[in-house]
């Protein structure tokens, strides 16, 4: 039986929803509390099992290079510090077993485009797809959502996508999935179009950033042209596979941020910032305030 070993994170786009935060650094480098976005993303993947991230990157994106990799100079200093926990913290971002492979995607031709660039690390076996700006909580003691998606793999041996209802205005941000009831929590995905006008839309079932991809859909993507937007779209891909194999929306168990979006990224800090051992206490005291002081305005 095949596992899923491969993630592929495409982090080559401009982040324009958070300039000028984004001027000279990646979105994926936005902090959440005290770790950025795209290490949660490779968290999450250590918890599936994954042993090499493929990173589709661009310009402006060398910071996540040097994020997963060794700084000499900061452990020099904070050793001579002797600050120890800081060290630790430093030299832990990723665990050792894991190898960190970097692909540019030298022109912004879609999320299809950037998946087909990771086909010469992928080979032949299936992977998994993560959009590190959907941040997903999957709550205390559940096993992250892509955990629970490669299990789905495991067992059914097709594509899994992560799925979530979304309300019928939003449907024009998602790749948006017609589907018929398979096992409790799994459906069997019948049609799938990328970001359709509310009136349009086959459903309210949209695709989040996480996804099992049989290698297959290669194949696909190579011969793809442009789609909605004008890009390479990776639901067309999707689109295609279908016609040939299985492929499975899974309603996984958890909470999804859209850290894309302003106020998705506030809402992430504040779930999070009140679950974290150095924050929670005083910045739930803060929230209180806070909800008093609006309450009374
Ligand atoms: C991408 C995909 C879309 C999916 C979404 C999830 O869109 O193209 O199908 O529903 O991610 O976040 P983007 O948000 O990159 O425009």
């Amino acid at each position: 039986m095949v596992k899923i070993k491969k993630a592929v994170f495409p982090v080559a786009g401009l982040g324009s929803r958070f300039l000028p935060a984004t001027k000279a650094q990646p979105k994926e480098m936005l902090p959440i509390v005290d770790k950025p976005l795209i290490q949660y993303a490779v968290e999450e993947a250590v918890a599936a099992g994954i042993t090499e991230m493929i990173f589709i990157t661009g310009r402006n994106k060398r910071a996540i290079e040097d994020h997963f990799d060794k700084a000499y100079e900061l452990e020099t200093e904070l050793e001579a510090a002797g600050k120890k926990q800081l060290l630790e913290i430093v030299q832990n971002v990723i665990p050792k077993h894991i190898s960190c492979i970097y692909i540019r995607q030298s022109a912004p031709l879609g999320l299809g485009h950037a998946v087909l660039c990771a086909r010469p690390v992928v080979g032949e076996e299936p992977f998994a797809v993560m959009l590190a700006d959907d941040f997903m909580d999957a709550g205390d003691g559940v096993r992250p959502v892509l955990a629970q998606m490669t299990e789905v793999y495991l067992r059914e041996q097709c594509s899994v996508l992560a799925v979530q209802d979304v309300p019928r205005a939003q449907t024009g941000q998602y790749g948006i999935v017609s589907a018929s009831a398979y096992q409790p929590g799994l459906e069997l995905v019948s049609g799938i179009v990328e970001k359709p006008a509310p009136g349009l839309a086959p459903s309210t079932l949209a695709v989040v950033g996480r996804y099992v991809l049989s290698n297959r859909i290669f194949n696909y993507l190579e011969h793809l042209g442009s789609g909605a937007g004008g890009e390479i779209q990776l639901t067309d891909g999707i689109a295609a596979l279908m016609q040939a194999e299985r492929v499975l929306a899974y309603r996984y168990a958890g909470q999804r941020y859209d850290c894309g979006s302003k106020l998705g990224y506030l809402k992430t800090m504040t779930a999070i910032g009140l679950k974290h051992p150095e924050t929670g206490a005083a910045y739930r005291e803060f929230l209180r305030q806070v909800h008093i002081e609006l309450g009374t305005a």
